[in-house]
């Protein structure tokens, strides 16, 4: 097969291109990405010299460059993880979700539509909203999303939906629960809390962390795809996670654990504005695949934070660069006030 993987430099994407060429050594992979400050080419710096791999700059909103990149590399699935993705990000400048997540989705189905490629799309847990003590997310539930960026997310799945309902395009979605492994951009959580413990700064906490997220490693993300790319059905839907979850406390116990750091690195600051409280997954239609995560979340956790101990290579120059910026504007204030905790 060829794959055209959108956002295939970014992290869950990399890792993704890096396990699909692992498994199935037949297969030519081009990643079309736009390079965003999230798109590293260092993502996959082992890679780039294998005959199987290339490059393409763009961005999915092109419609002429995505049909011409499929029509000239005979592209026979489209895998899109192309996106903004954090959720501060998003509250900071929300325009820029809606034009790559919802616009950028719609384009890459307009190609679908027309080249009669198959296309499965990654969406994420957090288009259900926040949910209530004792009940876990299943696919046939209405989305409620509560953010500018789970709120781009959910018009792109429901985008793919449509096509699915009008068009009987071979499409098929994935929704993620909260990802953490190699090459995670330092904008999220668990990246953050590492590599700002391994500088000896504080670790911002918002609110009270006791909000509970379900703390998947990307490995099993890719295998979850990989399992539906070989055996899930046109026009369904399939969460992807462990079932499993932890308050922001305790990961960040884990996080301090696994360097043997001081909790006293915690400083709770002003929470997220309306800071999702829980995201919690069934995902036992995917299990009905003969899919079975590999890693506990407590693991996940663990072993990411370990790879940020072993690869400062990776994340000091942009810990040093641009993400500065970002990173002044979103925490200066916060962790000069302190919050409630
Ligand atoms: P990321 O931010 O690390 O990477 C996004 C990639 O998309 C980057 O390479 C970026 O350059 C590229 N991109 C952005 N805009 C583009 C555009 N207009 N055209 C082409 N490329 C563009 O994101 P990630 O964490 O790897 O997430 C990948 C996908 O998985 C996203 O769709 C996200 O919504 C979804 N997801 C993420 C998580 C998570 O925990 N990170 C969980 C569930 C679902
Ligand atoms: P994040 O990695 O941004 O993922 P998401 O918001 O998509 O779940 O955040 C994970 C959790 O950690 C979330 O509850 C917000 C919290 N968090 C903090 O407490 N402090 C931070 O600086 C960040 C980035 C996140």
């Amino acid at each position: 097969m060829n794959l055209l993987v959108t956002g295939g430099c970014g992290f869950i994407g990399s890792n993704f291109v890096r396990y699909w060429l692992g498994q199935h050594p037949q297969d030519q992979v081009v990643v079309y990405d736009k390079l965003t400050y999230a798109g590293r080419r260092e993502n996959l710096h082992d890679l780039w010299n294998d005959p199987r791999l290339e490059l393409v700059v763009g961005d999915i909103g092109d419609l002429a460059l995505v049909r011409q990149t499929c029509q000239t590399k005979n592209i026979d699935l489209i895998v899109n993880f192309a996106a903004e993705t954090h959720v501060d990000q998003s509250i900071l400048g929300p325009l820029v979700f809606t034009e790559t997540n919802v616009r950028g989705t719609h384009v890459l189905l307009e190609v679908v539509r027309e080249l009669g490629i198959r296309l499965h799309h990654i969406s994420t847990d957090e288009v259900y909203g926040h949910i209530r003590d004792g009940h876990q997310s299943v696919e046939t539930d209405e989305l409620a999303p509560r953010s500018p960026y789970a709120a781009s997310k959910a018009a792109a799945d429901q985008l793919v939906q449509a096509y699915f309902i009008t068009y009987g395009l071979p499409v098929t979605i994935t929704r993620g629960a909260n990802n953490v492994g190699p090459y995670q951009y330092p904008e999220k959580a668990v990246p953050l809390f590492s590599t700002n413990a391994l500088l000896g700064e504080p670790l911002p906490v918002y609110g009270d962390g006791q909000q509970m997220r379900d703390y998947a490693h990307v490995y099993d993300h890719c295998t979850g795809i990989e399992t539906v790319l070989l055996r899930g059905e046109a026009g369904q839907v399939y969460n992807v996670g462990t079932g499993r979850e932890m308050t922001n406390l305790e990961m960040v116990d884990i996080v301090l654990t696994t360097l043997g750091k001081d909790y006293a690195l915690v400083k709770h600051v002003a929470d997220r504005p309306g800071h999702d409280r829980r995201y919690s997954m069934n995902v036992e239609k995917l299990r009905r695949l003969a899919w079975e995560p590999r890693y506990d979340p407590k693991e996940a956790v663990a072993e990411a934070t370990k790879w940020y101990a072993q690869n400062e290579w990776w994340w000091s120059p942009i810990r040093s660069g641009e993400f500065r910026e970002y990173y002044d504007r979103q925490y200066a204030q916060r962790l000069a006030e302190g919050g409630a905790q």
